[in-house]
């Protein structure tokens, strides 16, 4: 964090800090919620949580270095941890969170928002303005009212670039994290159906994503995916400028002639007002496209270099885990791990990219391809139906083999044995261990197996099982 002192904390957070001798103390190491995390100068916040209290971990807190913590009440069984006291530690910490942006005006704030390619587009967005300077991104897919202002709250004096995901599964949440982290220039990647149970309509999702850009200033920028119909529909909402990206031909920062390598990964022109290169991602799958165009959108206006954009993204590969993660087995197998999280889009993206990464070149014959899938959670519902969609995009997409894990899914592979579903072998099997017991004996050198689920059906834990089989360590 800018380096802070305890009376600054007490001040900008509206708290009162016990003991008032330690106004002084500074606080200029990361601001954490786990105690374990604390180091020498941190800042503990103690969160009361659906199961534990954070008020339980100060000693823990205090052992590892934090030099206060932000509470709900004193704390004398703590000795040596000062605490300032707050009545609402959330509100406390989005304080000190805006009060970290607001020290820095010279800082960029960029804010990302979308149903699907959040993390993935901030890891690419991480590494190309990493060229140009100091930049704080989130770790993994910190991306709520908890993580975000622990990634605000890693800015640094020489920081000049803040990356904040901003998800939402609510009205309001959006513009609750624009608060704290009032971002400069902002992307609406996708209205898609993530959560649609939550937020009870696809309307209340696009509602909830626009918050993001109701939110920029007038000399701000708001980047916006032309090939949606619903973000395209977002312009009207803010008074910052609006930068179209996408394949549509409006769009100032526009992709043509798109498409994948042996590899699976996304070649095209691009086309800017800085002028047309080809660009190669070093990310598979297509819908990589619109991520990497929002990208250098956001680059561009950050001011860097067209040349230097595009060097940045033809070298970044994937950062966080299990999103379209590739394994090649010395076998020749091909495994792609991408059961971080699904939702309709990001299923049909991921079949998308396994057909290509199937389809036969002048030099290869096409490969066996094997999607493995388990359940999508949080569609409301709207589930069946969304699953049954998922199997006919399966057989659309040309898949070989499809094997659909657990019960709880057992609309996809219904889905793609309607009638005139050919060509297509369908496998239901009850749980994970099942799927690898068949994968075992199935799979063949040379063929693709793509894993795929919403977080807890155990399919990361199948995918890097298939990826490194016993004796490939
Ligand atoms: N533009 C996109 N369209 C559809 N799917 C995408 C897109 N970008 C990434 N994906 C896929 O969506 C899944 C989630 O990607 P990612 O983690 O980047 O999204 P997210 O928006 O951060 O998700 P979360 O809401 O869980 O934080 C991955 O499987 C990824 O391959
Ligand atoms: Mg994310």
């Amino acid at each position: 964090m800018i380096p802070m002192t305890l009376s600054q904390v007490a001040d900008v957070t509206g708290g009162i800090l016990h003991p008032p001798e330690a106004a002084s103390v500074i606080v200029d190491a990361d601001v954490v919620t786990d105690s374990r995390q604390a180091r020498p100068g941190s800042l503990y916040i103690a969160r009361v949580g659906e199961s534990r209290d954070g008020h339980d971990f100060l000693a823990a807190a205090r052992d590892g270095g934090a030099v206060a913590a932000l509470t709900t009440r004193l704390a004398p069984e703590v000795p040596g941890l000062p605490v300032i006291v707050v009545d609402d530690v959330q509100a406390g910490f989005a304080a000190l969170a805006r009060a970290v942006v607001d020290a820095r005006p010279d800082l960029l704030v960029v804010g990302i928002t979308g149903s699907s390619g959040k993390t993935s587009t901030k890891d690419l967005l991480g590494i190309v303005l990493g060229h140009a300077g100091p930049t704080i991104a989130p770790e993994g897919s910190f991306n709520s009212e908890v993580g975000v202002p622990l990634t605000v709250c890693r800015v640094r004096p020489d920081t000049r670039f803040l990356i904040v995901e901003m998800g939402a599964r609510g009205i309001g949440h959006v513009r609750y994290l624009a608060q704290m982290a009032p971002p400069r220039i902002g992307v609406v990647l996708n209205v898609g159906s993530a959560h649609v149970g939550e937020f009870g309509s696809r309307a209340a999702i696009a509602t909830a994503k626009a918050e993001l850009i109701e939110a920029l200033p007038q000399d701000g920028v708001a980047v916006l995916n032309a090939d949606d119909p619903a973000v395209r529909a977002m312009a009207q909402h803010t008074r910052a400028r609006v930068v179209l990206v996408g394949e549509a031909p409006d769009a100032v920062v526009r992709a043509e002639d798109v498409r994948v390598d042996s590899g699976g990964r996304p070649r095209f022109t691009l086309h800017t007002p800085a002028g047309s290169v080809p660009v190669t991602l070093a990310l598979v799958g297509r819908h990589h496209v619109g991520n990497a165009l929002a990208v250098v959108a956001v680059a561009l206006e950050a001011g860097l270099a067209l040349p230097e954009i595009v060097a940045a993204l033809a070298d970044a590969g994937p950062v966080s885990r299990w999103r379209m993660e590739v394994t090649e087995r010395v076998d020749g197998v091909t495994v792609v791990n991408d059961a971080y999280n699904a939702n309709p889009e990001s299923m049909r993206a991921a079949l998308t990219a396994l057909a290509d990464l199937g389809a036969g070149t002048a030099d290869r014959p096409p490969r066996h391809t094997w999607a493995v899938l388990g359940t999508m959670l949080e569609l409301g519902a709207d589930a069946d139906a969304e699953h049954a969609g998922v199997g006919a995009a399966a057989v659309a997409a040309g898949i070989d083999e499809l094997v659909v894990v657990g019960e709880t899914a057992a609309g996809i592979a219904q889905g793609a044995s309607a009638p005139g579903a050919n060509g297509i072998r369908v496998h239901l099997v009850g749980d994970p261990q099942a799927a690898a017991e068949l994968l075992e004996q199935h799979l063949r050198p040379g063929d693709v197996v793509l894993f795929k689920s919403s977080r807890d059906a155990g399919l990361r834990w199948l995918g890097e099982l298939v990826a490194a089989p016993e004796g490939e360590h």
